[in-house]
């Protein structure tokens, strides 16, 4: 991630509306030639932080600095910055060359540079040849490739999207999730990424920054913000998990009457979920190490392509009224048997990978 690109210092950024807090005391770094998401539920204040960044919102107070210039107070068209809104926002009169023109125009460029920056702007998001449709006459996806192109035809050193794939269908979500990582990886840039679809953050970003209820919870790569997650907000909101509640008492940690291992130091006594992520269940046979087990009936056994959700029953006199979701993928277990409803089965949870949150 060596990069001259433009590094953002956010500090202690505050937006009310009236009595409402859209944003609280967020303070974030977003290093150099980073790919940064934010990431959280509809509402959580992932725009506001945009907006406040492209310079169309003010915040009450804090600060935002590219570089080392304070900007908190610049407007919009003076940031460089390349900016992407969710619905593409592209100008219906003009064709796809003069959209992505729009922004060097702006600039007072002269016709022969435009040409040339645009040119260039269509060959990276793969569009030659396009440039004299009318907006109207392309696909989802290439109105997206246009809004793209236009962000980045002046060679922004700071690169905004706003949730930009929400309007594509699956398969091409995927496609141009990949897309949009090697182009950002290409240009020297660094890039803030919203979206609420926490598998698109995991795939495409360098760290993620999870915002809930205007506040920054929880800062970390991927790998980190998923095996790691610091409280139960982020444990349900990112993977899959069961969150089976625990309890602490002198250092002992328990699922109803059962004690169990947990991969962390103890937590004070008082009550806690244990978070089960369901690809790291496996069907024990008892004689593994540093493992907890969990015996119980399958309630369901579904298949859904690459792998097989099972719904599992604890057994409630030893583990309480819960239950929790086991994924074994298809294709790796050749010559096991799938569990079956209505089977009593054993499963197992390494230490490592059993934490409490709160
Ligand atoms: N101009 C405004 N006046 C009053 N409230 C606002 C205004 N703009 C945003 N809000 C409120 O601030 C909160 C955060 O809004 P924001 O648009 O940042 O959410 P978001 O995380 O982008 O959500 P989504 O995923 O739905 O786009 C919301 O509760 C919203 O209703
Ligand atoms: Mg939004």
């Amino acid at each position: 991630m060596q990069s001259n690109a433009l590094n953002i210092s956010i500090n202690d950024v505050t937006k009310t509306y009236g009595d409402f807090y859209a944003l609280k005391d967020v303070s974030l770094e977003v290093k150099s030639g980073e790919f940064l998401t934010l990431l959280g539920p509809s509402g959580s204040g992932k725009t506001t932080l945009l907006m406040v960044l492209a310079g169309f919102t003010r915040p009450d107070y804090g600060s935002v600095k590219f570089g080392n210039e304070e900007v908190v107070t610049k407007p919009p068209h003076l940031r460089d910055i390349g900016m992407v809104f969710q619905n593409y926002a592209l100008f219906p009169h003009m064709n796809v060359e003069q959209n992505i023109g729009y922004p060097q125009k702006l600039r007072g460029k002269s016709k022969s540079e435009v040409k040339e920056s645009v040119a260039e702007a269509l060959s990276i998001v793969k569009l030659d040849g396009l440039g004299h449709r009318g907006v109207a006459e392309l696909s989802g996806g290439q109105k997206q490739r246009v809004a793209l192109a236009r962000a980045i035809v002046f060679k922004p050193q700071i690169l905004l999207m706003d949730e930009p794939l929400s309007a594509l269908d699956k398969k091409l979500r995927e496609e141009m999730q990949i897309e949009l990582r090697q182009l950002h990886d290409s240009l020297t840039m660094t890039t803030v990424y919203v979206t609420h679809d926490q598998k698109e953050a995991l795939t495409m970003s360098d760290r993620i920054a999870v915002i809930n209820d205007g506040e920054l919870k929880q800062l970390g790569s991927p790998n980190e913000i998923y095996t790691n997650p610091n409280n139960a907000f982020i444990a349900d909101f990112i993977g899959e998990s069961s969150l089976l509640p625990a309890k602490v008492i002198s250092n002992k940690t328990y699922l109803g009457a059962s004690e169990i291992m947990i991969s962390h130091p103890s937590k004070d006594d008082g009550d806690y979920l244990l978070v089960i992520r369901p690809e790291k269940l496996f069907l024990a046979n008892g004689k593994e190490k540093d493992t907890n087990l969990f015996s119980g009936i399958v309630e369901g056994s579904i298949f859904q392509g690459e792998s097989q959700l099972l719904v599992i029953k604890l057994d409630p006199g030893s583990f309480g009224e819960q239950s929790l979701r086991m994924r074994l993928p298809n294709g790796s277990n050749i010559g096991q048997k799938v569990p079956i409803s209505g089977e009593k089965i054993s499963v197992g949870l390494r230490k490592s990978d059993s934490f409490l949150v709160e």
